[in-house]
């Protein structure tokens, strides 16, 4: 099975604050930095870091040339990597001493995508691969279609949740790994549990791995379902925890391994990328998550 992710690669432009800004408010940061990010980037290096060969496909402007380089460095194929002539996707990202963010996007060259490009890339793939999509780009609903359409397994994590997320045909989508909130947009349902009993109503056949934060995450399909708990460690910065545990939960999947175990190696992954600033930089490969000890 060859796993394509179709995705965003931003540059993150970091300020640690004391608290996060309030409207009308100006305040001082504590330090500003560039970290390379997207969430598409963030969760191809963290498939390619959990030891699985992953095919990167997204757009770069000509100002994104080191986010190329950091995804081959990481071992991500970046063979369908395009130069665009648009800057190449930005966000502005505040952290707070709490370690949690808010994120501000800019686009850019994330929404350059044709349906030309799309189909482009889509003909290196075939019935049984797999298709791993964010929301930060253009043409998800189209390529949902398409990937479906040739027999791939599409598996979404429908971030950051918006109206393109919810007019997309869903039924497509043969697993999903998403958060509360996004949970919620999705079913209208406000509580985990009742978010996967609708989940397993209106989508009967997908999975869905539905993260809980410092609660951890719940896995259903097959009739089956199973609770991952968190690993508690000093939160320095949770950009990119949600890309390492859903790369570290592919990466595992791709591998055949059963999903109690792709579960627990998200979870671990994610812990140990929460220690450090950054999101690609943050995290860790398949050997330090086997060599730390965590306790949850
Ligand atoms: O999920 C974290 C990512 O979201 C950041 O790297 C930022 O680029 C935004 O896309």
């Amino acid at each position: 099975m060859k796993v394509l992710n179709f995705g965003s690669l931003n540059i993150d432009h970091v300020f640690q604050v004391a608290e996060i800004v309030r409207p009308g408010q100006t305040i001082d940061s504590l330090s500003v930095e560039n970290f390379p990010g997207g969430k598409g980037m963030n969760q191809s290096v963290a498939i390619a870091r959990a030891g699985c060969r992953v095919y990167h496909a997204g757009n770069i402007g000509p100002d994104g040339q080191e986010l190329r380089g950091l995804l081959e460095e990481a071992g991500a194929d970046c063979t369908w990597l395009r130069t665009v002539e648009v800057g190449t996707g930005s966000t502005f990202i505040q952290v707070d001493s709490n370690g949690q963010n808010c994120i501000v996007l800019n686009g850019g060259a994330n929404r350059a995508n044709s349906r030309e490009y799309c189909d482009e890339v889509l003909a290196n793939f075939d019935a049984g691969d797999l298709i791993l999509l964010q929301n930060e780009i253009n043409c998800v609903d189209y390529l949902i279609e398409k990937a479906h359409e040739k027999g791939m397994v599409v598996a979404l994590n429908p971030s950051p949740m918006n109206e393109k997320v919810l007019a997309c045909d869903l039924s497509r989508v043969s697993l999903f790994i998403m958060n509360e909130d996004e949970g919620m947009s999705i079913t209208g349902e406000q509580e985990p549990e009742e978010i996967l009993a609708a989940m397993a109503e209106k989508f009967p056949e997908a999975q869905v791995v539905l993260t809980l934060g410092s609660k951890g995450s719940l896995y259903q399909g097959g009739g089956r379902r199973i609770r991952q708990k968190a690993y508690h460690v000093k939160a320095v910065d949770t950009t990119a925890a949600g890309d390492t545990f859903t790369g570290f939960l592919l990466a595992g999947m791709a591998r055949g391994e059963n999903m109690a175990a792709c579960l627990d190696d998200g979870a671990r992954a994610s812990a140990i990328a929460v220690t450090r600033m950054g999101a690609t930089s943050s995290i860790p490969t398949l050997e330090e998550v086997r060599a730390t000890a965590l306790e949850a």
